[in-house]
């Protein structure tokens, strides 16, 4: 394995031993609002901390850019992390939240990898080498369209201004796909579309932190990642579309006719 996805791997089991252990004192846990439906707790504050120090210590001089301490440092890889993504899930009990750390090279994503503190399940990809679950190949099963697949999908519950356009791209995923999910950790969501346990997804306005990993995971399983106009920009406008490639199109099609100019800014 390339030794930068190691360490990534090493960060990631570290950060989701600390969630695991935080799951039974839920009550004692200090919970702040960051924003809108936006919250943060000690676990994931602590969480990134624990990512930082793992791969500082391997790569004392690289640029990080942290869902809770923002952007340091200045170098051309920059670890992007999302140490708790599924926070709401979290901080309900709700299983089904992970850590999320990827690396971009020159502006590439070149290693990501998605934890599971809760099933202990780890997916990871390197650029070129291919993406696997606990260490097996994930191949994306090539799917024609979304007609009767299971299609996974985040509310823009923080983000109001776009709910109508969304519940329109809603009902028009819905008329033909077999059935939808919400899951609420975007990132691992990401992750089962790499592995086939869901077809597709699309969310509005996420940021970085949520989705390079679960993009390369996609792209090396053989799917394809894209925003609402199919190009590359997700990372920065936080619109994604993902599935195989013909169900990729599919999905884009349903969505594409509901944008808005606001989804663009
Ligand atoms: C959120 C989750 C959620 C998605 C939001 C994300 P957080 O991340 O991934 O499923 O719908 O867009 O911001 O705040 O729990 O790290
Ligand atoms: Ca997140
Ligand atoms: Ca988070």
């Amino acid at each position: 394995m390339n030794p930068m996805a190691n360490i990534a791997v090493r960060a990631a089991r570290a950060a989701g031993d600390l969630i695991a252990r935080n799951i039974d004192r839920l009550d004692r846990l200090r919970v702040e609002a960051k924003g809108l439906n936006d919250y943060v707790s000690d676990v994931d504050r602590m969480a990134e901390q624990e990512i930082i120090t793992v791969i500082r210590k391997a790569y004392p001089d690289h640029q990080f850019l942290g869902e809770e301490s923002g952007s340091q440092g200045d170098h051309d890889h920059v670890w992007i992390i999302d140490p708790l993504d599924g926070t709401t899930n979290f901080l309900h009990g709700f299983p089904h939240f992970a850590v999320s750390i990827a690396l971009q090279v020159k502006g590439r994503l070149e290693v990501g990898v998605i934890y599971d503190p809760v099933r202990q399940e780890l997916f990871a990809a390197s650029r070129g080498a291919g993406a696997t679950l606990d260490g097996r190949r994930l191949r994306m099963p090539p799917r024609r369209s979304i007609d009767g697949r299971l299609i996974g999908t985040g509310f823009p519950f923080r983000h109001p201004r776009h709910m109508p356009a969304y519940m329109d791209m809603f009902q028009s995923v819905c008329m033909r796909a077999g059935d939808l999910r919400r899951a609420g950790s975007a990132a691992l969501d990401l992750a089962y579309v790499a592995s086939g346990r869901l077809d597709g997804y699309w969310e509005i306005g996420l940021n970085a932190w949520d989705l390079a990993a679960g993009a390369l995971l996609i792209r090396e399983a053989g799917g394809m990642v894209g925003d609402f106009e199919g190009s590359e920009n997700y990372l920065k406008n936080g619109n994604m579309v993902a599935g195989s490639p013909k169900l990729f199109h599919d999905l884009l099609k349903e969505i594409q006719p509901h944008c808005t100019p606001a989804m663009r800014g």
